[in-house]
C-alpha cells in the first residue's frame, strides 16, 4: 500500500510551491551561479509536477550557456545531474513532458531524464547530492496507514517514536543523500521545531542547519492551515550561529546553536542581566478535571432546576469559553475537600446520601464505564483525579488556544475548571504576580515562539510552556 492510495492523503499531499518560493529557495540554496551549479548533483525527491526541478533545470541550461557549452554537452549534464523521484505515475510523466518541453525550449537535443518513479523513503542509491531542494509530503500520524507507519517506524530514526509526520522521514532521508558539501533547503511546517515527537529529527538537524525563515503570519499555500518554513542545512558548516529571519515581521536573529534544545526557540532570549527565574519554580500551571464524559457531569442553569441534583454536590463549571461569553454552568463534584485535602466518597454513601444524582448518572452508565479511567476510578468519579487535588483554591484560568491576546480569568475556590489550564501558586508568591506575569507583552512573544501554530492566527501551549517560561521577579513592571 502507498501513501498516495488513501485519496484524502493524496490531496492534501499534493500541494505545490507557488514560483516565488522555488526563487527563494533557490537563492537560499545558493544554486546561483556556474560555478555553484555546473556538475553537481541536484535532487528532489518528490517533485510533483516538478515547480523544483523545472527552475533546477533552468538554471542549469543557462549557467552552461553562460560558459559557453554545447547543447549536446549540456543535454549530457543534464542527465547526469539533475534527479528527481515522485511516486505519483501521472505527476512523473507530467513532469516528464514538462523538462521536455524546457530542453526543446533551449533547442536541447533529447535528454534522458533521470527521473525516477518509485516511493523515494524506499529508494537505494550509492549516489550523493550537492543540492538536494524541496517540499515534502507532509501527512498527519493520524493519516498514515498502520503499513507505511510500521515501515518508517522501522527505517527511519526521526519517526522511532510517537506521533511523527511523514515528511519527517523524508527530512531524514535528504541529510543521508547529502554530498560533504551539501546543500539541503526544505519547505517544511513550523511546528517541526516545536513538536515533541520531531524531537529526533531536531537533533539530526541541530549541528549543521544554518538558515530558518519563518512566516508566522503568512500562508504560502491557499487554503491550507499549515504554517510553513525554509531552512538551509549546510553539511559543511560549522557556524555556531543559527539565522533565523522573521519574513512577516522582517526581523533577523542570530541564534546560538548550542540554545537550540527541546522546542526550539528562536527570539532573543531575556538579554539583560537581571536574573530571571522559572514559572513552575513558584506557580503550577496544570490540566483542568477530566471527567472523561463531560455531557454527563456539566450541566446547564436550566438542568439544574428540572434535574434537582442534591445542591453540596454541585459546583460551578467553568471553562475559558463560558467565561468569555459569561455562560453559567454547573458540574456534578463528586468530591470533597476535608482539611485541604481531597476525599472520595465510598459508592454506598454516594447513592444513599445522592439519590437523584445517582439516578441521573445510571442514565449515562454505560458511557461512563467505556471511559478509560483511572484504575481505581468509580463508575460516578471522574475519569482522572489528577487535576484535583489543588483545585480548593483560588486560580487562574488560560486556554490552550492563544489567539491575539492571553485571556487569563480569575476564578473563585468554589469554581472548577473542565478545560484549558488552571494556574494556583505552590510558594510564597501571590496570585496577583501570576496573573501580571500571564499578561505581559513578554509572555504573549513567548507564546507566539514557543506555541504550536494551529491555523496560522492562533497557537496552542501547554502547561509545560507556562512552567518553563522564565521571567524577571525583579521587573518594576509586577509592583503596579
Ligand atoms: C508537497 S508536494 C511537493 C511537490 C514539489 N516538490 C513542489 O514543491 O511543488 C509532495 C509530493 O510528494 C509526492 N509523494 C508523496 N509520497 C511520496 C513518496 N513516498 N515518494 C515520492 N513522492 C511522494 C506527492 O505525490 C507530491 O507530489
Amino acid at each position: 500500500m502507498t501513501i498516495l492510495d488513501n485519496e484524502q492523503v493524496k490531496k492534501k499531499c499534493q500541494r505545490f510551491t507557488p514560483d516565488e518560493t522555488v526563487i527563494e529557495m533557490f537563492e537560499m540554496a545558493g544554486f546561483s551561479s556556474p560555478r555553484d551549479i555546473i556538475g553537481k548533483k541536484f535532487l528532489d525527491n518528490s517533485f510533483g509536477t516538478g515547480n523544483i526541478l523545472a527552475e533546477a533545470v533552468e538554471r542549469y541550461i543557462k549557467a552552461c550557456e553562460q560558459l559557453g557549452l554545447l547543447p549536446a554537452d549540456i543535454s549530457e549534464m543534464l542527465q547526469r545531474d539533475i534527479y528527481g523521484i515522485e511516486l505519483d505515475e501521472q505527476l512523473y510523466s507530467l513532469c516528464f513532458a514538462r523538462l521536455d518541453a524546457i530542453a526543446n525550449k533551449y533547442h536541447l537535443p533529447k535528454v534522458r531524464w533521470n527521473l525516477i518513479h518509485a516511493d523515494a523513503l524506499k529508494w537505494e542509491t550509492n549516489g550523493k547530492f550537492d543540492y538536494i531542494v524541496g517540499n515534502p509530503p507532509y501527512v498527519a500520524y493520524r493519516e498514515i496507514d498502520d503499513e507505511n507507519r510500521k515501515y518508517l517506524r522501522e527505517n527511519y530514526k526521526s519517526c522511532g517514536r510517537g506521533k511523527f509526520d511523514y515528511c519527517y522521514a523524508f527530512i531524514e532521508k535528504a541529510i543521508d543523500l547529502l554530498s560533504e558539501r551539501g546543500v539541503l533547503v526544505q519547505l517544511v511546517p513550523n511546528n517541526i521545531y516545536k513538536n515533541v515527537f520531531a524531537e529526533d529529527l531536531r537533533n539530526m538537524l541541530r549541528p549543521h542547519i544554518t538558515r530558518i525563515d519563518i512566516f508566522p503570519a503568512q500562508k504560502l499555500f491557499k487554503d491550507v492551515l499549515t504554517s510553513t518554513s525554509i531552512f538551509v542545512y549546510e553539511r559543511s558548516s560549522q557556524n555556531e550561529e543559527v539565522l533565523c529571519k522573521d519574513i512577516t515581521s522582517k526581523r533577523d536573529y542570530r541564534i546560538k546553536r548550542d540554545s537550540l534544545i527541546g522546542k526550539w526557540m528562536f527570539r532573543e532570549q531575556a538579554v539583560n542581566c537581571r536574573a530571571t527565574c522559572r514559572f513552575g519554580d513558584y506557580f503550577n500551571a496544570s490540566s483542568s478535571v477530566a471527567t472523561l464524559l463531560n455531557e454527563a457531569f456539566i450541566i446547564t442553569q436550566s438542568d439544574k432546576v428540572s434535574l434537582n441534583i442534591e445542591e453540596t454536590l454541585l459546583r460551578p463549571a467553568v471553562s475559558p469559553k463560558s467565561k468569555h461569553f459569561k455562560r453559567t454552568e454547573y458540574i456534578i463534584f463528586p468530591y470533597f475537600y476535608e482539611e485541604g485535602r481531597l476525599c472520595r466518597i465510598k459508592p454506598e454513601i454516594f447513592e444513599k446520601k445522592y439519590p437523584r444524582a445517582t439516578d441521573y448518572l445510571k442514565q449515562f452508565h454505560d458511557k461512563l464505564n467505556a471511559r478509560k479511567a483511572d484504575k481505581n476510578a468509580q463508575w460516578y468519579e471522574y475519569g482522572r483525579s489528577q487535576a484535583l487535588q489543588h483545585l480548593n483554591q483560588e486560580k487562574l484560568l488560560l486556554s490552550t488556544v492563544v489567539t491575539n491576546t492571553v485571556e487569563v480569568y480569575r476564578i473563585g475556590a468554589q469554581e472548577i475548571p473542565y478545560t484549558g489550564i488552571y494556574i494556583v501558586p505552590t510558594k510564597d508568591k501571590s496570585i496577583d504576580l501570576a496573573e501580571k506575569v500571564l499578561k505581559s507583552k513578554r509572555f504573549m512573544d513567548y507564546i507566539k515562539e514557543i506555541g504550536i501554530s494551529v491555523n496560522g492566527k492562533s497557537v496552542r501551549i501547554t502547561c509545560g510552556d507556562i512552567n518553563n517560561y522564565e521571567f524577571e521577579m525583579e521587573d518594576p513592571a509586577w509592583k503596579n
